[in-house]
């Protein structure tokens, strides 16, 4: 799919409310569908990721339903879960499908998962490795891609896995699959990744232990979960608004864990006019509004390496700003990026050196200048988070944008484009040729 968007004039004004956190969305359908009872999920994310989460743990045996604005979700128990007829779809989800392999491992039944073109180059040594030690039994292609051929082994026994890598889709895996581990289960990390799990267990009824880990036998009983708005796609709108002269939006809802606040320390450390307005809990996560205003005053910094895992999602949108910020930005640390749904230092290099930008690429970065930004055309490479980013950013080029790749949005954010145009953007989608 192709959008065209810009060229530079308008300003964005209103309000608006990001869709639900995907990570805390796939998180909720996996325990609630583990859990005895029915659970009730407020503000889930209804993006293709989140789909293909939901339709694999039906494929399980659960059960839901929609109450208004609400899913009802039935789940069948921990022990409870039957063979799926076929292969489990994870479309272009990795963390679908790292988080759903911790489970499947420990059934007393076979399974595959797959994915669509951009999952089945993704690695999954990264959990392979950990859930092997553990006693399970998963074959991937030789390069360590998907499909992942899983025969099931209810035996496994706990570990204590220091990751190398800080990836809460390793970490949540991991305990997934020690909620039947024999003993107890415990994952260190190099830096926090975002701890959606650990938060969200206790409320399923599993006490999280010192250190995080879990206990093998732990049973989950239902839960009311609060998803709050995802301030991975709240970011987008952030940016936008800081860099569009007179703008000033307010994003209602959206998710202020700890872990995942990269984005607003950032933005605040560039000089943008941000404030956090009625902070609030859903459960165990933390939830605002946020009010944030044009002022003209961005100034490039150099993003401190513990940063990282909380804003990686958002570099895409990051290195676009940093494109029209006055200075310097220097990220470094962000290898991670090279392998998620496409290698996003590389297609935004592409990306913002064919819009005119100064920059210079690195194994594990990028360092950007501020610069004008000129319109023509950019290649998304089907990375929702990479497509969005060219979207935003088009609206300050000094003519038309049309930006490929747009097909992947809806993964994440399947009203991206209606939000934009609703706070005064200038976008449009044609057919692809
Ligand atoms: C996610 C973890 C992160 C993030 C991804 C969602 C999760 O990936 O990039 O979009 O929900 O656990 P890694 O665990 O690979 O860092």
């Amino acid at each position: 799919m192709i959008l065209k968007v810009g060229p530079a004039g308008s300003r964005l004004r209103g309000d608006l409310t990001p869709p639900g956190d995907k990570s805390i969305s796939h998180r909720a359908v996996i325990l609630a569908s583990l859990a005895v009872g029915q659970s009730r999920i407020e503000g889930l994310l209804e993006s293709e990721d989140v789909r293909a989460t939901a339709s694999a743990c039906r494929q399980l045996g659960m059960k839901s339903h929609e109450d208004g604005e609400a899913l009802l979700v039935d789940g069948v128990g921990a022990e409870g879960l039957s063979a799926p007829v076929g292969p489990l779809d994870m479309g272009n989800s990795g963390t679908a499908m790292r988080l759903l392999a911790g489970v499947l491992v420990a059934q007393p039944f076979n399974s595959e998962l797959i994915g669509d073109r951009s999952l089945s180059a993704r690695p999954m040594r990264r959990i392979v490795h950990p859930l092997s030690l553990m006693g399970a039994r998963i074959q991937t292609t030789d390069s360590g891609t998907p499909p992942l051929l899983i025969t099931g082994n209810p035996h496994l026994k706990g570990i204590n896995y220091a990751s190398p890598v800080a990836s809460a889709q390793v970490k949540s895996c991991i305990l997934l699959a020690g909620l039947y581990a024999q003993g107890e289960t415990r994952v260190t990390e190099p830096r926090k990744s975002r701890d959606h799990t650990e938060k969200m267990l206790p409320s399923f009824g599993v006490p999280l232990l010192a250190g995080c880990a879990v206990s093998g036998g732990s049973r989950l009983t239902a839960a009311h979960v609060r998803v709050p708005g995802d301030i991975s796609s709240a970011a987008f709108f952030m940016v936008a608004a800081t860099m569009l002269p007179d703008s000033s939006l307010i994003l209602n809802n959206v998710g202020l864990n700890e872990t995942r606040e990269g984005i607003i320390h950032l933005l605040e450390a560039m000089g943008a006019d941000l404030k956090i307005i009625n902070r609030r809990m859903y459960g165990e996560e933390a939830v605002g509004d946020i009010r944030i205003r044009y002022n003209g005053q961005l100034t490039g910094i150099d993003i401190p390496l513990q940063w990282i895992p909380s804003l990686i999602d958002e570099l895409p949108i990051i290195m676009a700003l940093a494109a029209v910020s006055d200075g310097i930005t220097r990220i470094r640390g962000a290898e991670e990026l090279r392998i998620k749904e496409s290698d996003r230092i590389s297609v935004m290099a592409r990306g913002l050196e064919s819009l005119g930008v100064r920059l210079t690429e690195y194994r594990d970065g990028m360092d950007i200048e501020g610069s004008a930004i000129r319109g023509g055309s950019v290649d998304g490479a089907g990375d929702h988070r990479c497509a969005m980013s060219f979207c935003i950013l088009g609206q300050l080029a000094d003519s038309e944008l049309e930006v490929n790749g747009c097909g992947n949005i809806d993964t994440s954010y399947p009203g991206f484009a209606h939000d934009l145009k609703t706070v005064g953007g200038r976008i449009k989608s044609t057919p692809s040729r």
